[in-house]
C-alpha cells in the first residue's frame, strides 16, 4: 500500500528512548500505514517491547514524537483473560464499545464462531488449553474495534502445532475483519507468513537493519518461494544463516524488494 506519508496510522519520528543510562531506541523513525501488517524481529533485549509500549502510549519517548490513533490495543504474551468470567463474557467484555446489547451479542457470537469455540462459551479460562485461551485473547483483540493492534509475541507460550493453527487463524480473521497490526515475534517464519513488511532490528539501540516486503496474499504457505526467500534473508540479516545458497526467489524481485 503506498499512501502519502501523512496518512500513516502510527508514526515514530526520530524517537529515542532510554531507561536511565540504557539507551534502547536512538532516533528511530517508522510509519505504519492503515491496513498494513508489520512484523518486528530482532535480538532479545534490542527494544521491541519498548517500541510497542511507545506505540500504545504506555510510555512516552525520551525525545522525538509518536503519533498514534485513538484506539490502540496491545495483545500480550501472558494471559490477559479475566479468570472469573466465562469465554462468552470475556469476549463480550471486549465489545463494550458497541452501544447496543443486541449488537454485542451478535458480534460475540460471530467471534466465537470464528475462533471455533462456540461449544466452550460457558467455560472458564482455567478449563481451556493454552492455545484455546490464546484464541479467546485473539477474539477479544479483534472484537475490540480498535484501529491498531500491537501484538507482543502473542503465540510464544503455546506449543508448535497450536502456534501454526493460531497463525492460520489470525491470517483468516484478518481477512474477514481487516486491521492494522504490528507484531513482535521471534518466529521468523511466522513473520514471513503473516506480514506485509518485516522490519529486522539491530542490537540495542534498535535500528532498522532491513525491511522485507511480502506481497503474497494471506494465508500463505510456509513453502511459498517468496516466504522461503524472506525467511532466508531475515536469518542472514540476523547473522543466523550459514553460507547456503539463497533460494532462487530471493533475488528474483519484484515480490520481495528491499
Ligand atoms: N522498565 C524498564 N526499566 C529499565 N530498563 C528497561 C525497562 N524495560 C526495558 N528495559 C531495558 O530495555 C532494553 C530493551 O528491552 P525490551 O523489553 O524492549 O527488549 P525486547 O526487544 O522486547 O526483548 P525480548 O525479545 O527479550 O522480549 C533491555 O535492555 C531492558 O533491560
Ligand atoms: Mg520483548
Amino acid at each position: 500500500m503506498s499512501l502519502p506519508p501523512t496518512e500513516a496510522l502510527l508514526r515514530f519520528d526520530r524517537v529515542s528512548h532510554s531507561f536511565g543510562a540504557v539507551e534502547v531506541l536512538s532516533e528511530l523513525s517508522l510509519a505504519v500505514q492503515p491496513g498494513e501488517f508489520v512484523a518486528l524481529v530482532g535480538p532479545s533485549g534490542c527494544g521491541k517491547t519498548t517500541l510497542l509500549n511507545l506505540g500504545s502510549g504506555w510510555i512516552e519517548p525520551t525525545s522525538g514524537r509518536v503519533d498514534r490513533p485513538a484506539g490502540v490495543r496491545m495483545v500480550f504474551q501472558q494471559d490477559g483473560l479475566f479468570p472469573w468470567l466465562t469465554v462468552w463474557d470475556n469476549v463480550r467484555l471486549g465489545l463494550r464499545h458497541l452501544a447496543d446489547e443486541a449488537g454485542r451479542i451478535r458480534q460475540a457470537g460471530v467471534l466465537l464462531e470464528l475462533i471455533g469455540l462456540t461449544a466452550f462459551r460457558a467455560h472458564y479460562p482455567h478449563q481451556l488449553s493454552g492455545g484455546m485461551r490464546q484464541r479467546v485473547e485473539l477474539a477479544r483483540a479483534l472484537g475490540g474495534g480498535t484501529d491498531l493492534l500491537l501484538m507482543d509475541e502473542p503465540f510464544s507460550s503455546v506449543d508448535y502445532l497450536t502456534r501454526l493453527k493460531l497463525r492460520a487463524e489470525l491470517a483468516r480473521l484478518l481477512r474477514e475483519q481487516p486491521r492494522t497490526v504490528v507484531l513482535v515475534t521471534h518466529d521468523i517464519e511466522e513473520a514471513a507468513q503473516l506480514a506485509d513488511r518485516v522490519l529486522v532490528l539491530s542490537e540495542r539501540p534498535a535500528r532498522i537493519r532491513d525491511e522485507v516486503h511480502l506481497k503474497v496474499p494471506r494465508p500463505r504457505d510456509a513453502t511459498h518461494p517468496d516466504v522461503v526467500a524472506a525467511v532466508h534473508r531475515i536469518l542472514t540479516e540476523l547473522g543466523l544463516e550459514g553460507d547456503a545458497e539463497p533460494p532462487a526467489a530471493a533475488s528474483r524481485g519484484p515480490e520481495i524488494d528491499r
